[in-house]
């Protein structure tokens, strides 16, 4: 039997090829990072090609470093950066236009169209979700409705759709020469085009928003074996998993039994809830999504807090603001003040996602005096994750009935542990952080190696989940309750500020 399993993590600053053994230690790494395109403000796009190629590459150099061959991995799985929408032609693979990402917000007008006749809320009952720039749906509308030739080769079932997950796999089990064309549910429940509860394409979704049928995917579980990679070096080694990032981190994270959730700080934020094997509908701002579905078992569902904004920001200030030169810095600037001097940041860059939904908020820094500072700045930037995701915990708590007895953390702004007793402080609850914090990868590791046997069930995963570090809360409750009122503040002041 082989000795390893792989996962390609291809999220939405890098691609990232892990190896890991039945211990869910990593073996080898190869991580590169891709180009962000910015054509105009709230536009986000990434180049699929591009994408495409540095998968190749990182699967290359991570076997290369650890002197692996095929014959070492027993499966593959994918794990990707969710709601990013690609059409491309069938017979050769081109993409009609960039991916449009899932922060991009250049379908605002088509939100509006829809809010327009029965409100923000209309399709929550059979989509989980509200109408927001977000989804992918209507970043595929947008494609057929604005690039030449889109909507009739999409039609014509010449153009396929598919988030990254879809891309990569029908790339790399034979591309124009056979290659599948699936997504998973966990990914196909962020198009807003699903019923919840047959996790199917719906065809009164399809007909609201104008989708060809003939564009989209097959819909598979997230640990199966959909086919056999045709390219070098893993030629012949079985693709076996496919789960969006979020959902993969849940299963990393073991989160398999209802109530148990986690939250993953990268990019953005995002705080999952298994809820089993009912979806529960969200009245505090929170998403209903697949969680996960393992071979011919019941789809399990979550409720999801999505933070758009939180690594970003940090990326932001370092790229935009030359604070610092790399990410970990700003934590010894940060440091280097007592406390935020006052000053707030809402990093509401591509809207607010939950628990608001306002796609016309845009990012403010509240609270500038004469005193403030870069440090300042810094401290006020890594705060405004933790008070984002004290806002989705309420959320949560609020629809689930349970309150969290301590967060799971995981991602790569864990790292940061100024950032960490922050939180741990601004929610009045325990912080902790596992050993193993590439908990996305290792989802798709975890729901590849289930799909071939390398794995027996998930008592076996969850052996391999330990706890590296526990942080309490400190904070005197009127500093808290201060600081979290001032953040409520400034959420307000970002509010309609796109007209
Ligand atoms: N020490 C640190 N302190 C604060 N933020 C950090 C630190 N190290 C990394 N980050 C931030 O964490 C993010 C990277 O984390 P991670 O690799 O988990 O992101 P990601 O969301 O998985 O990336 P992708 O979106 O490409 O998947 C970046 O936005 C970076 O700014
Ligand atoms: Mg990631």
């Amino acid at each position: 039997m082989s000795r390893y399993v792989g996962a390609i993590d291809q999220g939405t600053t890098s691609s990232r090829f892990i190896v890991f053994d039945k211990h869910g230690n990593i073996v080898s790494v190869a991580q590169k990072e891709h180009k962000q395109i910015y054509p105009k403000p709230g536009w986000v796009e990434h180049d699929p090609l591009e994408i495409l190629a540095n998968t190749s590459e990182v699967i290359g150099a991570a076997l290369a470093r650890a002197n692996l061959t095929a014959s070492d991995l027993a499966a593959v799985g994918i794990t990707n950066q969710r709601e990013t929408t690609v059409l491309w032609d069938k017979a050769t693979g081109k993409p009609l236009c960039n991916a449009l990402v899932w922060m991009d917000t250049r379908t605002d007008q088509l939100v509006q169209r829809f809010t327009k006749d029965g409100g923000q809320d209309r399709f929550r009952a059979k989509t989980g979700l509200p109408l927001a720039t977000y989804f992918s749906g209507l970043k595929l509308l947008w494609i057929l409705e604005n690039v030449e030739g889109a909507r009739k080769k999409a039609e014509a079932g010449e153009a396929l759709f598919g988030t990254i997950d879809a891309w990569l796999t029908w790339n790399l089990t034979g591309g124009a020469n056979g290659g599948k064309h699936v997504t998973d549910v966990t990914n196909a429940s962020r198009t807003m085009l699903i019923d919840l509860a047959t996790c199917d394409w719906d065809d009164g979704m399809l007909k609201h928003f104008n989708i060809p049928r003939a564009c989209l995917p097959k819909i598979v579980a997230s640990s199966a074996v959909y086919g056999e990679m045709e390219t070098a070096p893993l030629r012949g080694t079985k693709l076996a998993g496919m789960l969006g990032d979020q959902q993969a981190a849940l299963v990393g994270q073991t989160c398999f039994a209802p109530g148990e959730a986690k939250n993953t700080y990268g990019t953005g934020s995002f705080l999952l809830m298994n809820t089993g094997t009912d979806p529960v509908q969200s009245k505090a701002g929170l998403l209903t999504t697949l969680a996960y579905q393992f071979g011919d078992e019941k789809p399990r569902y979550a409720l999801e807090g999505a933070i758009a904004i939180t690594g970003a920001l940090v990326q932001w200030l370092r790229d935009n603001l030359k604070l610092f030169d790399v990410a970990p810095q700003i934590e010894p600037l940060a440091r280097s003040v007592e406390d935020n001097g006052d000053v707030y940041i809402v990093p509401a860059f591509s809207g607010l996602y939950a628990p608001y939904w306002k796609d016309d908020a845009r990012g403010v820094i509240a609270g500038l005096t004469r005193y403030a500072t870069r440090a300042h700045l810094a401290r006020a930037a890594l705060e405004s994750t933790a008070y984002q995701v004290r806002d989705v915990v309420e959320a949560m708590e609020a629809d689930s009935g349970i309150k969290l007895a301590a967060l799971k953390t995981d991602g790569g702004m864990v790292a940061n542990e100024l950032l960490m007793q922050f939180q741990a402080d601004i929610l009045a609850a325990p912080v902790v952080r596992p050993k193993m914090t590439e908990t996305t990868a290792l989802g798709a590791a975890y729901a590849a190696g289930l799909a071939v046997g390398y794995w027996q069930n998930v008592e076996d995963l969850r052996a391999n989940w330990g706890v590296d570090k526990t942080w309490e809360p400190k904070m005197a409750e009127d500093v808290r309750a201060r600081h979290y009122k001032s953040w409520k503040k400034a959420v307000q002041r970002s509010f309609a500020w796109v007209e």
